[in-house]
Order: structure tokens, then C-alpha cells, then sequence
């Protein structure tokens, strides 16, 4: 919720547009880039491991993505030294580019290790490019790094034609000091030239910034990593024939065992059949059932055990404890060079632990394409880059309750946002060129702790009304019900919404008052939580409105949530009116009068408490909206400048209406009105809107006005003059009056609210107990 809003000024089209397009766009703040609370930055460690064609087309590049905050990134390597910072604008993404010199080639620990660091919350996607061989994956930040890891190298090769070493994994340390890492090997590691089987165990130390990787032609599935700190871990093939007999990378940062999942819905890519994942178990004694639409199978897995299965249909793992899941797409060969590509490698993300909103990035050197994987009833609540998913070509398959969504996205270059409004989902964004191919997968492996949506803003000032927000705690807390909770005026009760219930605080009614305290104008009620059929409350809040219309104000609440500043405004119009009876409305822009006539000016808040008044501080008339240094002024101050200006009376002081003579600038054919007003409470009085015309000689309290004028300004135009010949020759001319179409005006102002302390929560205590008894 965006409370610093304090003043805006729109033209209605400009508002009924905006409407459209964030209707259709923008997912709810509090759903993009999920910060965990703490957080100061976001960090990420990786590194580039071998890529088996070496040459100045094989780069690690970097996509940074940020969200609805601008970050400033840096990206650092020790050694070959690399420093990089750069700001990236918020909705956007930037890439950089590391060559081949940072790929690790040594067979030692190195200080290749790429550190990512940024001062907000951004995604990191890491493409290995070289026109044979590449992949992609995602960067997990260092919040979700883990000790313990087990390796996967999934697939299995064809037989004999494999020569040297092959698979590989690495390990990095990023920001802890002297972590112990231990390795039990499942295949054959060499490490210091000391060769290791499977069950052997050996250990090894990274210093911060320090990364070890290894080769090895057997399959290292089941390796077993412990650290003594969280540490990043990537695995893969650095050459890997399957089908056919070329060699391609395939990589992916793999999720500690504290990130695994339960329960993975598998779904074939393309029409493919021959694609394969790999399931490793990270418990002893570990189930893993297999559902698909013709059987039922079972694996029973013990501790760095690994099961692999051909995805030639759906289907459904359920494990009874986690396991992590990695998936093989095939390579496909033809003369199509649509359907010529190399395999990559992914994670399956475990399916029940996604989340709403995601930003990926595609290249458009590739076809590319998503999946999605979710339970939401159907297509129509995601939205694709602000559009819905049907327009995408797409297909979808469905088993067991979950559906997966392929749809192809073409040559897309950069980031993307995907979301849906209600569901969580997981995804792969994958892409296919002749020869190599990419994929990668998002979904996070733990779900943060839905920060318990604790209402930001717990009350806000609308223009005849405040609500306030109380969270189902406070109220479940003191055993009370919905009902429960009311006004001083028993019948003005709260409401139950999604997530919160919500009290609305009318102004003039439910025993809503105004006070006047040194010099400050509140309207104020109490929100109460009355014990049924008693007079006893277990909530009472004090809640207060203060309005300062002549300026900007801060809100400062003290209930439970933090300090939160949160602005109130009255919504207040301009509009032309036909004639001094102003009954006829101008609707039609820009609006053509004659030199030698009037024009009748309105200024409304639109607000249902009598006792408001508004007061024109300023009023002047310009060329264009942006560039005043050409203008004229009508009001000044209060003061009536131009000699023609008449104020009509009116009792009701919410309105002010006005008519002075049309004129003209020099070379201008169009004029626009500018006001700047202050809304004052009767209470308040004496007050600026009793105070009137101020002279320019009371230089000194005119000073003090200057901010607040800025901040209250009304525009309305463009007005034309007719010409003199069109005058003349247009001797019937009928001024437009029969056009219906909306105000276009309107400006909000500020109203600050104060919240008192709560007192309730000792009175609760006391009141618990004695209900205890
Ligand atoms: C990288 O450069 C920034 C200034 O651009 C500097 O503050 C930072 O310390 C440098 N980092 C390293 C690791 O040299
Ligand atoms: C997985 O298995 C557990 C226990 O058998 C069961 O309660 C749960 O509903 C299953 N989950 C799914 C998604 O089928
Ligand atoms: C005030 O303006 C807002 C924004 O256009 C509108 O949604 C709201 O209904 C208006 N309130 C009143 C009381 O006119
Ligand atoms: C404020 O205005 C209302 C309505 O016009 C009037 O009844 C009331 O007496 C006024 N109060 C003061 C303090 O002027
Ligand atoms: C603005 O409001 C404050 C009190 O809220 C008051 O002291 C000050 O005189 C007002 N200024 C004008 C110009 O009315």
C-alpha cells in the first residue's frame, strides 16, 4: 500500500488509463520480490565452471533483474580481479558478461568465485553461452544456501563413447571464513592426487571467496557435501552426449537438503519421451510414489540413493521425506532446424511450495518458452507481461490436480514478470536453437513465512470517511467477534475482508466529533470491542483525524505496527460552467468562448461534512501547464487581481464560484486555469479561509504559505478563443453545451490522522482473567 501519496493532480483520462493498464499489469506490491524481514542485502555466490569448447565465445553472463526497486549491484572476482558496480533501474534487468578467463580450470581451490551483491532484493539468472555448448540456471541467494547437499549428475550416456572425464561439481564459499567442507563420495573423485570411491570420505577448507571443482567419468550422483557454513553447490556435465555423440554443458545450482520437497508433479516438455528425471533421497528409509494415469509405482531410497525415470507421461512424485528431483530434456536431431538441439538440465521445483510472482529473463537468440506448473483452476488469472495467458499460444496437460501450462514465448530478449493473482505456481523457462538449447527452473525450495500480512496502514483518511483496519489477532485475541467491534454509535459495526476486518469511521456520523486542540482540527471516535450484552470492552481505540488541509502532514499511528506514516485527502474539483447560472457543465476540451465573454469557475470539495470551506489562495492562467513564467494572475494571495472577477455567495462554503472576462495571450491561442486552494474546518476558525485576502505587504505570512500552495493545485483547459472572423461568420453559433462526458479535474489534498496509543492491551489482560474465572 502506497501511503506516501499526498497530493495528486490528474486529468481523468490520464487516470482512467492508468486504471486499464495497472488492472491488467501490475501484481500487488506485497507479491513481487518477497524480502525476509532483516534483510539489508541481497547476496549471491557463483561461478562459472568448464565448459568443454573454450574459446572467446564462451562467456557466463549474468542476468541482474530487479523488481520494484532500483538496485545498485556489484559484481566482484578475486582473482582474475573483477569489480564491477552498476545501478539498474527498478522493472529492469542488466547484463554482464564475464569471459572465459574466470571459467575454472584448475583442479585446485581457486579464487574464481563470482560474489553478486545488491542493496535490494533482485534475481540473478546465470546463461553459459558458447554457440555448442550452453545452459542456464538460477542463482539462489545466500539466505537460501545450504550445509548439507547431495550431488546429482543426471543421465545416463551411451555406452563407449565417453572417453576422460566428464561430470562435475563445485563448491563455494562466498562470505564465511575457513569452512570446512566434507565430501563422501559416491562414483570416483581425485582430489590432491589421492583417488576416493564411493563411501570414501574426505575434507577439504575454503576460505571466503574460494571455490573447488571436480571432474570424474563416473556418476557422482549421491556425493554427499557437509559444510561447516553455508556454501553454494553447482553440478552437471561439462560434456554431455546423450543421444547423439556431441558434447554439450549442462548446469545447475542445486538446493540444499533443507530446501528439498515432497511432492513434484512431472510434466513432459514438447512432445518429448525420452526426457529423464533423477530422484535423490536425503533420509534413510525414504518412499517415493510414483503416480501417473496408468500406474502406481514405489522406490524405497535410503540416504544419497538415486532412482531414474523416463518422462514419457505425466505424473505425480510423492515422497515421504524430501527429496530432490533433477530433469534431463533430451537433445532432438533433424534437418528442422527447429527440432535440432541440444539437452539441458534443470531442477524440478517441488510443486506445492511456489509462489505468485516471478521475473525471468530469455534471450532472443533462442525459441523460447515457460511451464508452468500450478493447481489454479485454469489459464485466466495468470498474467504473461501484462497480458493474459491466453494470448500466447500455449497448451495444457492436467493430472492428479495439477495442471502444466507450456507456452511459447519466440525470441524474447530480457525480463519478463509472470503472475497470478490467487495461486502459487513453479517455474521452468527453457529455449531451443539449432545445436544448443537452455533451461532453467524458479520456485523457491522453502516458502518464506508469509510475513503475517499485518495491515501496513491501519487506518486511512478518505474524504468523508476513515478506516481502519484491526487484524484478525487483535480480535481473536480478545476472544470478540466481528460484531463485536464497533463505533461509539453501537451500530456502525466493522466488517470481515479478506484479511483484516475493517471498521469505516464516518465523519458526521456514529458519534464521530470534531475537537479543536492548539490550533488543530481532528475529527474523533473510538473503536471498541465490547464483551456481548455487557458494556465492557476489551478494545478501545481512540482514533483521530487530524486535518491540516494548508499543508502537508504526516500520520503517525502507535497501535501494534511499526511506525507507519499513512496520509489521508479530500478529493476537491474544478470546473467550468456555460453560464453564471452554473447549471450547464463544460465537458467538451478544449472549450471555445468568445474574448468578450465570461468565464464561470467552480471549486468543490466533495465532501458530505457541511462545515468544510474552501478557500482560493491562488488562481492563475497560463499558456500551458508546464511553463507558467507567462501567466496571469487572477487570485493572488487571497486577493482578487482581476478588476472583472466577481465571487458569487453561496451558503455553502464547500463551493466557491467565480466569473471574470475572457481574454487572450499574445500568440497564444489557448489558456489553461491554475488553482491552488486550502480547506479549512469551521472549527478552525479563525483561520486562512476566514483570514481572506492577505496584502502583499504581509510579506512574513505569506512565507510560511509557500510550500503548502504547491501541494493543493487544481488545472482545467485548454480554453480557446474563437476567432474574430469565425465569430463574425458564425453568427448562430450555439455554445456546446450537449456533450456528455466525465469531469476531468481532480486533485486530492492532504489530511493527516493521528492515532493515539493503545490502551486496550492492559485493560484485555485484566479482562481475560477475570472471564477465566
Ligand atoms: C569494488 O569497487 C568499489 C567502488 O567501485 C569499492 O567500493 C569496492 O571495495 C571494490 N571491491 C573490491 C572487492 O575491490
Ligand atoms: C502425498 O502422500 C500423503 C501421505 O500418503 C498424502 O497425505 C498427500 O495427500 C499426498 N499428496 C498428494 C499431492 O498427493
Ligand atoms: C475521490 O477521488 C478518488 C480518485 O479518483 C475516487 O476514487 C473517489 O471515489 C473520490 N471520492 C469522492 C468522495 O468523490
Ligand atoms: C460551522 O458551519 C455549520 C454549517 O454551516 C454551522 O452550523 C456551524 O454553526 C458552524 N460552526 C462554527 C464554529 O462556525
Ligand atoms: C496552517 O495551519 C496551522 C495550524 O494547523 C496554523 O498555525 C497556520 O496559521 C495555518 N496557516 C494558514 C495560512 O492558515
Amino acid at each position: 500500500m502506497n501511503c506516501n501519496a499526498v497530493m495528486i493532480l490528474l486529468l481523468c483520462a490520464v487516470w482512467s488509463l492508468f486504471q486499464a493498464f495497472s488492472n491488467a499489469k501490475v501484481a500487488p506490491e506485497s507479491e513481487k520480490c518477497i524480502l525476509k524481514p532483516g534483510q539489508i542485502q541481497r547476496k549471491f555466490v557463483t561461478a562459472f565452471m568448464k565448459n568443454i569448447y573454450v574459446n572467446s565465445k564462451t562467456t557466463f553472463q549474468l542476468y541482474l533483474v530487479t523488481c520494484d526497486k532500483a538496485a545498485t549491484v556489484t559484481v566482484t572476482v578475486p582473482q582474475p580481479f573483477f569489480n564491477k558496480t552498476i545501478y539498474i533501474d527498478q522493472d529492469s534487468s542488466s547484463l554482464m558478461t564475464l569471459d572465459y578467463t574466470y571459467m575454472i580450470t584448475e583442479e585446485d581451490v581457486t579464487s574464481k568465485v563470482i560474489l553478486v551483491t545488491s542493496d535490494v532484493a533482485i534475481s540473478v539468472y546465470v546463461f553459459y553461452t558458447q554457440i555448442l555448448s550452453a545452459d542456464a540456471m538460477t542463482c539462489l541467494p545466500q539466505e537460501d544456501l545450504g550445509m548439507e547437499y547431495y550431488i546429482i549428475t543426471p543421465g545416463e550416456e551411451t555406452s563407449g563413447q565417453v572417453s576422460g572425464t566428464s561430470r562435475q561439481f563445485a563448491v563455494a564459499n562466498g562470505f564465511e571464513h575457513e569452512v570446512q567442507v566434507h565430501i563422501t563420495v559416491s562414483g570416483s573423485i581425485t582430489y590432491n592426487g589421492i583417488s576416493y570411491k564411493t563411501g570414501d570420505l574426505f575434507t577439504l577448507q575454503l576460505e571466503n571467496q574460494q571455490v573447488i571443482q571436480f571432474q570424474s567419468s563416473d556418476d557422482l550422483t549421491g556425493t554427499k557435501i557437509s559444510s561447516s557454513a553455508p556454501v553454494a553447490v553447482f553440478a552437471g556435465h561439462y560434456c554431455f552426449k546423450g543421444i547423439s555423440s556431441k558434447c554439450d554443458i549442462l548446469v545447475e545450482q542445486l538446493k540444499p537438503v533443507k530446501n528439498w520437497g515432497n511432492v513434484f508433479a512431472v510434466f513432459p516438455f514438447f512432445a518429448h519421451t525420452q526426457d529423464v528425471i533423477s530422484i535423490v533421497a536425503g533420509s534413510p528409509d525414504t518412499l517415493v510414489i510414483i503416480d501417473s494415469p496408468e500406474s502406481t509405482t514405489q522406490h524405497r531410497l535410503h540416504e544419497g540413493d538415486h532412482v531414474q525415470i523416463t518422462v514419457d507421461k505425466i505424473f505425480l512424485i510423492n515422497a515421504t521425506k524430501a527429496v530432490m528431483v533433477s530433469f534431463l530434456f533430451q537433445e532432438s536431431r533433424s534437418t528442422d532446424l527447429k527440432y535440432n538441439y541440444d539437452p539441458f538440465i534443470t531442477t524440478v521445483p517441488p510443486s506445492l511450495l511456489g509462489r505468485k510472482y516471478y521475473k525471468f529473463v530469455t534471450q532472443s537468440f533462442y525459441d523460447n518458452f515457460i511451464f508452468i506448473v500450478s493447481q489454479a483452476s485454469s489459464d485466466s488469472d495468470f498474467y504473461l507481461d501484462g497480458k493474459t495467458l491466453s494470448s500466447y499460444p500455449m497448451n495444457m496437460k492436467e493430472f492428479s490436480g495439477f495442471k502444466g501450462w507450456q507456452v511459447t514465448l519466440g525470441k524474447t530478449e530480457g525480463q519478463h514478470e509472470i503472475y497470478h493473482k490467487t495461486s502459487t505456481f513453479t517455474l521452468y523457462v527453457f529455449g531451443t536453437e539449432d545445436r544448443v538449447s537452455y533451461g532453467y527452473s524458479i520456485g523457491q525450495g522453502v516458502p518464506y513465512p508469509e510475513q503475517t500480512q499485518e495491515p501496513e496502514c491501519s487506518i486511512r483518511c478518505l474524504p468523508d470517511v476513515a478506516e481502519y483496519i484491526l487484524p484478525y489477532s487483535l480480535v481473536s485475541e480478545a476472544h470478540l467477534d466481528v460484531l463485536d467491534i464497533h463505533l461509539k454509535d453501537p451500530l456502525c459495526q466493522a466488517e470481515k475482508e479478506k484479511n483484516h476486518y475493517l471498521i469505516k469511521i464516518p465523519y458526521n456520523r456514529c458519534g464521530s466529533n470534531v475537537l479543536y486542540e492548539d490550533g488543530r482540527t481532528f475529527y474523533a471516535n473510538t473503536v471498541y470491542g465490547t464483551i456481548p450484552d455487557t458494556d465492557v470492552h476489551r478494545i478501545e481505540i481512540p482514533v483521530r483525524c487530524e486535518m491540516e488541509s494548508n499543508k502537508s502532514l504526516e500520520l503517525t499511528i502507535n497501535p501494534k505496527v511499526n511506525n507507519v506514516i499513512c496520509k489521508g485527502y479530500y478529493n476537491v474539483s474544478m470546473k467550468l460552467y456555460q453560464s453564471d447560472t452554473f447549471t450547464e457543465l463544460v465537458t467538451l476540451y478544449p472549450y471555445e468562448v468568445d474574448l468578450h465573454s465570461n468565464l464561470h469557475v467552480e471549486l468543490e470539495i466533495e465532501s458530505e461534512d457541511e462545515e468544510l470551506q474552501v478557500f482560493i489562495e491562488t488562481l492563475i492562467a497560463s499558456p500551458s501547464l508546464e511553463d507558467t513564467n507567462k501567466k496571469y494572475t487572477v487570485i493572488h494571495q487571497g486577493c482578487h487581481q482581476d478588476l472583472t472577477l466577481q465571487a458569487h455567495l453561496l451558503s455553502d462554503q464547500r463551493r466557491q464560484r467565480l466569473s471574470f472576462h475572457a481574454f487572450k495571450f499574445d500568440n497564444f491561442l489557448q489558456v489553461y486555469l491554475t488553482a491552488n486552494v486550502i480547506i479549512c474546518h469551521n472549527a478552525t476558525s479563525p483561520n486562512r479561509c476566514t483570514q481572506g485576502c492577505i496584502p502583499p505587504r504581509h510579506k512574513r505570512d505569506v512565507l510560511t504559505m509557500k510550500e503548502e500552495l504547491d501541494t493543493a493545485r487544481l488545472s482545467q483547459g485548454p480554453i480557446v478563443l474563437k476567432s474574430r472572423e469565425q465569430s463574425k461568420d458564425d453568427s448562430f453559433y450555439i455554445p456546446p453545451s450537449i456533450f456528455m462526458a466525465t469531469i476531468c479535474v481532480l486533485s486530492i489534498l492532504a489530511v493527516g490522522l493521528v492515532i493515539q496509543k493503545l490502551y486496550y492491551k492492559r485493560q484485555h489482560n485484566i479482562l481475560l482473567q477475570n472471564r477465566s474465572i
